[in-house]
Parts: C-alpha cells; structure tokens; sequence
C-alpha cells in the first residue's frame, strides 16, 4: 500500500520512491507546441525548462514529454531518426541535461517516449537497408518482402496504415516494406537480436541520464509473425485479437518487456513504464505486470461520454483489473491524439464513440453551433475533479488545465498530421489538439514564442492564455492548480467505496464515492441540483446553487471515517 500523502508541499520529494508512480499526476508535454525559447516558432526543451516553475505551482508530480529526438517531423517527431539524440531544432543533449536537473530540483519525476516500433526512413539503419540486397542483414532489420506480380511491382497485401492508404511501401527492386503509420515510418523486425539489443541501449542511455520513467508508444505492436501466405486487409480484421493475431497485441510481445523490466530493475530506484497499448481492456493486464511494463493506459474514460453508468462501470472495472495485475490503474481524458475533452463533452450525443464523433464534427467543419462549449468545459471541469479523485495516476495533457477546445480551423495548408494527409476529405487530423500553448494575453503567438507559431492560434487562445487565468481564482487553471495539491494531501490507499444505492438517495445520474481516508467525491451528471452528502466542503468544479450541487459539477468534501 502506498501513501503520498505529504504534509510540505515543498518538500521536493513528494512520493515514497520506488512506487512514486502509482498514483501520480503526470502532465504530459507535446514538445513543438509548449514553449519556445529561441523564436523559431518550434517548442524545445529550454522552452521546458523555462517553464518548470510553472509545472511546479501547478503540482504536477511527472512529466511525460512526446518525443523530442532528431525527426523530419513526419508524424510529430514519431518518426525517430536517432533515438539516442535530441532533435537539433528542439536543442542538444545538455539543454535534456539541464531540463532534468531543473524538473528534478521543483520535485518533478520525467518519463520520455520510446517509439520502438518503428523508426523514420532517415535513421541510419533504414538508409543502409535501402541500399542493401534483398536478404541483407540490413534489409533483416525491418520487415522487407517480394512484391507480387511478375517484377514484384504489386504490394505483398493490401493492407492499410493506421493513418490510411497503403501499408506497404516499394524500394524499387520488387522488395516492399511493411508501415503500421506513415511511409517515412518503417516498421522493425523484433525478432532481430541487433533491434532488441540497441533498444536496451536506448533505454539504459535515458535511465542513465536521469529519466525516472518511460512511455511505450504503441506497445501492442512490436511482436509480428507473418504467415507466408499474407492474409487480406478483411481477414486481418476478422481475425481474433487472442494473443495469436499476425499483428497485434500479440502474447510473444511480452518476452521483449521481460527483458527490458530487466533493465529497469537494475536502477535504484527501478525505472517504471507504461504501456501505450490499444488492447482490449481485459488484456491490458500483462502490459501492467511487474514483470513487463508495470503500467499500462487505460483509455476507457476518454472513449466514455460524459455519463454515470458509464463512468460507474469504467472505474469498478479497471480497480479489479489493476487489482489483477498488481499494478495501480491509469486515467486518461486528453492526450495528443484525440479531440480535446473539453469539445468532446460539448458535442450532442451521435451514435459512436466520442472520439470518433469528436473527429467527425471536425470533418463537418467544427462549427459552433454544434458545439455547446461551456457545457463542455463545464463538463470537462467535473471530469476532471472526478478523475482526479481515484486511486491510481491520472495523465494530463497540455493545455486541459486551460480548459482548452479542439482549435477546429486549420487551414489545409498549415495542417501537419499524416492521418490528415493520407486521408483527403475523410479525417481532419490530430493538429486540432496540438496547437501551441497561450501562455499570455496578447504579443506574438500569445507567448509560445518571440515569432509566429508553427501551427495557427485562433484568437480565442487570449482569454484561456495562463497570464488571464493566473490571477483569477474561478478560472480552469485555478481549480486545477487547488485540485492538485488537495490531492497531494488527500491521495491515501488505492482504493474506494462507491457511496450508491437506495439509501444513499442518489439519483442514479449521480456518482458519489469515498476514499479510506474520507475523501468524498460525488459528480452530478444530470441537470437538476442534488443535495451534498455531510462533510466539509473542499473544491467544486462550478459554485454551489443555493447549497445544492449543480448539473454537470463534481465537488470534493472532507467526511469522518
Ligand atoms: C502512437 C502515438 C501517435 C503516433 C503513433 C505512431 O499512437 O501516440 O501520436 O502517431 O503512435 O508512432
Ligand atoms: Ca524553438
């Protein structure tokens, strides 16, 4: 059992060492759009740096930063060139230095990205196998095959990225490789022994440099077994996603993290990890072992609408399965992939999951009138007090503290996201999301940078900048810089009772729970005020209606155990 309870919010060091991470509150910074310290209209790590104190009032406990390494920037840096460098454009490896020594000093612990899936076509592995033979050891180090038809001139499979068109791409020599996500994103071969042993490399060289902790991007990936007759894009998706998929989340990709909880174990403390792995919630369990990752995302919430039952049966769900794998759960509203929850809960209800609906209205053209966005941060405001009050740790993304919306109109022209590109007409993107910060009212890219932003900021970034929000105390940032340290006081055992049933005289559009220590936190997803439960009153996401607990409002309340 762990207790973070801490008396000194200045007390730099907030958590019991070695399980810091089980219920911690980790701020996740998307590089390019945070800060700019040198004018280039590109967010880099001075940026980070600079901005510590900032991170620091607002009482994160981690950061995890998107990845800064040296990229063309294809899919936002995901495309890796060199996982053991920092991108020229976002600095050098002693800016990572400094900025780990300056987030170590305000108390804050850093997970970095690690995209071993795949790397970009510029990485020097890729640009050897292009020129090497077909059945080279260079050509081994990825997932090469013989095109089909006469020369080879026809992909091995019709199969699509996940960002749209083909996933096959020609070198020009009747051989194909294999792209989960963009072209310029080859896939490795994990079952290469040189792959598996420079990963470990990478992951000792940032464990070396300080970083407490890692992010696995697609996690459930990395382990393929291509039968030699390829089945079609169809059979693919109808096959089961039991373990024995030829692609996905497949049971021999957990003998690549056993090895790797090798490797952070022999850290004092152990590096933890957290899998970025779009399973099925029941198989999210083994990413989560101690013997693997450790942790892994759970993305329920963020695919919920805002809804009791939904959000009931969500958080009693993955408390048993954190229960099963020993780990502590995650909570994940927004993140650089996903319309922001802000938009999500101030769109009407459509048929489909509210990520995809979220991505639909953009398509319609993210038109306000669609959009209700003071219920949405409204709701986003009592999402957020809520998921804050569970056990386990809860990830946040830049600019939720803002309360900002989707930024809907990009230009064409400007937009940057591949699933933009490779899909015309038939999806807008993730830029909506990624635009950088407003830190102040007014001046050049509201002070992300001296210059213009590398993606344009609407007008309305003024008024949710952090200077206008800073100093008033009903504002987003407000409640969640008084959120955070309440929970650093009140976070206790991970675990809860949820207060319901007839007695308790909760509609069934109110979700009420307490925590061992008599933390309550109830939300009224409904529109009629209810009624308090006894305690003192410590936060509510909008003020009281003559007492009564407000539509669309989360309150925390102090009771006696
Ligand atoms: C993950 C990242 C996403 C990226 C993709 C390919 O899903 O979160 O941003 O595009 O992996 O690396
Ligand atoms: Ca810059």
């Amino acid at each position: 059992m762990t207790n973070l309870s801490n008396t000194d919010p200045d007390i730099a060091d907030r958590s019991d060492g070695d399980v810091w991470w089980r219920q911690a509150a980790v701020y996740q910074i998307y590089p390019r759009s945070f800060a700019d310290s040198n004018g280039d209209g590109i967010g880099d790590l001075a940026g980070v740096t600079t901005k510590v104190p900032y991170l620091h009032d607002l009482g994160v406990d981690a950061v995890w930063i998107s990845p800064f390494y040296p990229s063309a920037l294809v899919d936002g840096g995901y495309d890796v060139d060199d996982h053991r460098n920092v991108d020229a454009k976002l600095g050098t490896l002693s800016d990572f230095d400094e900025m780990v020594a300056a987030l170590h000093a305000a108390g804050i612990r850093l997970i970095v990205d690690i995209v071993p899936n795949h790397t970009s076509n510029r990485h020097e592995w890729f640009r050897e196998a292009i020129v090497s033979p077909k059945g080279s050891a260079a050509r081994g180090r990825y997932i090469f095959l013989d095109g089909l038809g006469e020369n080879g001139q026809l992909p091995p499979a019709d199969w699509t990225s996940v960002f749209g068109g083909p996933a096959w791409a020609a070198v020009g020599d009747g051989q194909w490789y294999l792209h989960y996500f963009a072209t310029e994103q080859p896939d490795l071969n994990w079952k290469n022994r040189e792959v598996r042993n420079d990963f470990l490399r990478t992951l000792r060289f940032w464990a070396d440099r300080g970083v407490d902790g890692f992010r696995i991007d697609v996690a459930h990936g990395l382990a393929k077994e291509l039968p030699s007759e390829l089945p079609s894009q169809v059979e693919l998706d109808a096959m089961p996603r039991d373990g024995l998929h030829p692609l996905w989340d497949r049971d021999d990709v957990h003998a690549i993290y056993a090895e790797w909880r090798e490797v952070f174990n022999a850290y004092d403390p152990p590096r933890t990890a957290v899998a970025e792995a779009w399973v099925e919630s029941s198989r999210r369990a083994r990413y989560a072992s101690a013997k693997g990752l450790g942790q892994a995302f759970n993305f329920d919430l963020l695919e919920a609408d805002f809804e009791a039952e939904a959000f009931r049966r969500i958080v009693t769900f993955n408390l048993e399965l954190a229960a099963e794998s020993g780990s502590s759960t995650t909570w994940v509203l927004s993140n650089h992939d996903v319309v922001r929850h802000a938009t999500r809960y101030g769109l009407p209800p459509l048929e489909g999951r509210p990520v995809k609906q979220g991505r639909e209205w953009l398509l319609a053209g993210g038109e306000e009138p669609i959009l209700d966005s003071e219920l949405g941060l409204r709701r986003a405001r009592a999402a957020t007090l809520f998921e804050l009050a569970l056990p386990g740790s809860s990830y946040l993304y830049q600019g939720e503290e803002l309360g900002l919306n989707e930024v809907a109109r990009i230009p064409a022209s400007r937009r940057q996201d591949p699933a933009f590109h490779r899909n015309p007409g038939a999806d807008m993107g993730r830029d909506g999301c990624r635009v950088p910060l407003p830190w102040t009212e007014t001046g050049p890219s509201f002070g992300f940078s001296s210059g213009a932003a590398h993606l344009p900021q609407p007008t309305w970034f003024s008024q949710l900048s952090v200077e206008a929000q800073d100093v008033d105390a009903e504002s987003t940032l407000s409640l969640y810089r008084r959120a955070l340290a309440l929970r650093h006081e009140l976070q206790s055992e991970e675990s809860l009772e949820w207060l319901q049933g007839s007695a308790s005289g909760f509609a069934d559009t109110v979700l009420a729970f307490r925590r061992p220590n008599g933390w309550v936190s109830i939300t009224n997803f409904g529109v009629s005020p209810v009624i308090l439960p006894e305690g003192d009153l410590l936060l509510s996401s909008a003020p009281l209606d003559d007492g009564l607990l407000p539509g669309s409002t989360t309150a925390w309340l102090s009771t006696s155990t």
